[in-house]
């Protein structure tokens, strides 16, 4: 198949979660099973056009009252897949992907990213890549979908293709004034609440979920939640009645670049059965921290966006409690001000914690290999993938069981010694705390059941192979739809 994959970020050019994991290991898998496959970004900025090729300088954008917008492409060819970037600079040339450096949203947002999902599409047409599937993810490239069954469904050029539209995460939306329909090139009629609009405004994925032949996300239990009013972010009815065409796909890993066994960000590797680098990774990560270097203490680490999504409030909340627990912790991350001053604050106060406000691939590997336990308290989580690594890495995840978390994380059963970590349910500090210390407790008194949890943690294999085939069959299904 001829597979046309858009999304707004793609490991390694460019990343702030793990969207771009996924935009950079799927392709790639489909590749490697035979298909072709063009993936398609933003040229942000901080991606240097000096390490592409240029592909083509005069590609036709058309933005509806903007007119003919001209834009740029490059390209690389990266793990046997064809990745183009669309420059343009007004849209794209400035330092953050979504919102700037304080945090606020781009207003052009909804003219950056349906110029971007039209100059995608515009440009498999000058390259004469006639796709049979265009892979549309989250808002950014929702446009797409919704396009190939309206303005473009009789276009000889897409009249073939099939749609698949994912959701990595429902909270964001896409939800514009009204007017942005003009930048679609849309008539009014598809302004209603079947379609495109949603409590006056417009909203991008609500048209994706409504015109796309097929929608996945990205695990099973978050392909039931959010059909529900808890994760639904109010489209859980809209998804409710599109739920005939809804598959969840688990992500997989992309054990290449997440394997303690050959990973080069580590001061020493380790795997099932040849444990003693995990014990160095320790030390040295507690040593790079600044943590006094105990082996007798757990160390749990966290690493993620500091997002209300994962529970930062939680932890926050239950922070000055577990704080009394004979542990030492670690978090990496960034996003939230309060939150950043929260945590480098606690670092400052308590030797015990550490905390690195930014973003550091290296010192998230480092985290995931030296930590004893992981924390992810998610109120709610599509897939995750921190767990997923966690679990390769032989550190135990303490998780909400929410999405993702609950399909991948097994809880801990004292009466058989099975399990893969620690799971809560309910979204509260007591529930975390209660389980952090459960945890930490089984870490210091229970050392079998907790060699026998990684051992089993590090056999687990959650394959890109497998996720690819399942989406290969949600590929011949949309194809079906078209015949
Ligand atoms: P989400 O996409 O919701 O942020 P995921 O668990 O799917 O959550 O993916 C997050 C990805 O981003 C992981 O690969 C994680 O290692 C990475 N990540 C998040 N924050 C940071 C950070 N501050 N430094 C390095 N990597 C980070
Ligand atoms: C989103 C979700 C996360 C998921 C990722 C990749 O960012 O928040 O749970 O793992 O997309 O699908």
């Amino acid at each position: 198949m001829k597979i046309l994959f858009c999304a707004s970020e793609m490991t390694p050019f460019a990343k702030t979660g793990g969207l771009a994991d996924v935009a950079a290991a799927l392709p790639k898998y489909l590749a490697k099973a035979g298909h072709e496959v063009m993936v398609v970004i933003p040229r942000y900025y901080t991606i240097d056009r000096n390490e592409l090729d240029f592909a083509l300088g005069n590609l036709g954008v058309p933005m509806g009252p903007l007119g003919t917008l001209w834009a740029g492409a490059y390209h690389t060819r990266h793990e046997g897949v064809d990745v183009y970037f669309i420059d343009y600079e007004e849209y794209f040339g400035r330092n953050g992907f979504y919102s700037d450096e304080n945090g606020f949203a781009y207003p052009d947002n909804d003219r950056r990213f349906i110029f971007f999902s039209r100059a995608a599409l515009e440009l498999a047409r000058a390259l004469d890549f006639r796709p049979d599937i265009v892979h549309a993810n989250d808002w950014h490239t929702a446009p797409q979908p919704i396009w190939l069954n309206t303005l473009l469904r009789h276009d000889p050029f897409f009249e073939r293709t099939a749609s698949i539209f994912t959701i990595h995460n429902l909270q964001h939306q896409g939800i514009f004034d009204k007017s942005a329909l003009a930048y679609l090139e849309l008539g009014e009629e598809h302004f209603n609440p079947f379609e495109l609009e949603a409590l006056g405004a417009l909203n991008l994925l609500k048209g994706a979920v409504y015109h796309a032949d097929k929608i996945t996300t990205v695990s099973p239990t978050y392909a039931k939640e959010i059909q529900t009013p808890e994760f639904g972010f109010g489209l859980q009815d809209h998804i409710r009645a599109h739920a005939y065409k809804l598959t969840g796909i688990l992500n997989g890993v992309d054990y290449d670049e997440w394997n303690p066994a050959h990973d080069p960000y580590l001061p020493a590797n380790y795997d099932r059965g040849a444990m003693e680098g995990k014990a160095i990774c320790k030390r040295e990560l507690q040593r790079e921290m600044g943590l006094e270097e105990r082996d007798d203490l757990p160390l749990i680490g966290f690493v993620g966006r500091f997002a209300e999504q994962k529970g930062i409030e939680l932890i926050a909340g239950a922070m000055p409690r577990m704080l009394h627990l004979s542990a030492q912790w670690v978090f990496l991350g960034s996003g939230e001000k309060w939150a950043e001053g929260f945590f480098s604050d606690l670092a400052g106060r308590y030797g015990q914690v550490a905390a690195y406000i930014g973003y550091s691939n290296p010192l998230s590997h480092r985290i995931e290999a030296g930590a004893d336990l992981f924390l992810m308290p998610s109120l709610f989580e599509p897939c995750g993938l921190n767990q997923i690594y966690s679990l390769r890495y032989g550190t135990l995840p303490i998780v909400r069981a929410v999405g993702g978390l609950d399909d991948t994380i097994e809880n801990y059963d004292p009466a058989t010694g099975r399990g893969n970590g620690f799971k809560f349910h309910d979204p509260t500090k007591e529930a975390l705390e209660g389980t952090v210390s459960w945890a930490v407790d089984t870490w210091l008194h229970n050392k079998e059941a907790i060699a026998r949890m990684q051992d089993y943690a590090m056999s687990l294999r959650f394959s890109w192979e497998r996720s690819a085939k399942e989406y290969e069959k949600v590929y011949e299904a949309a194809l079906e739809c078209k015949r």
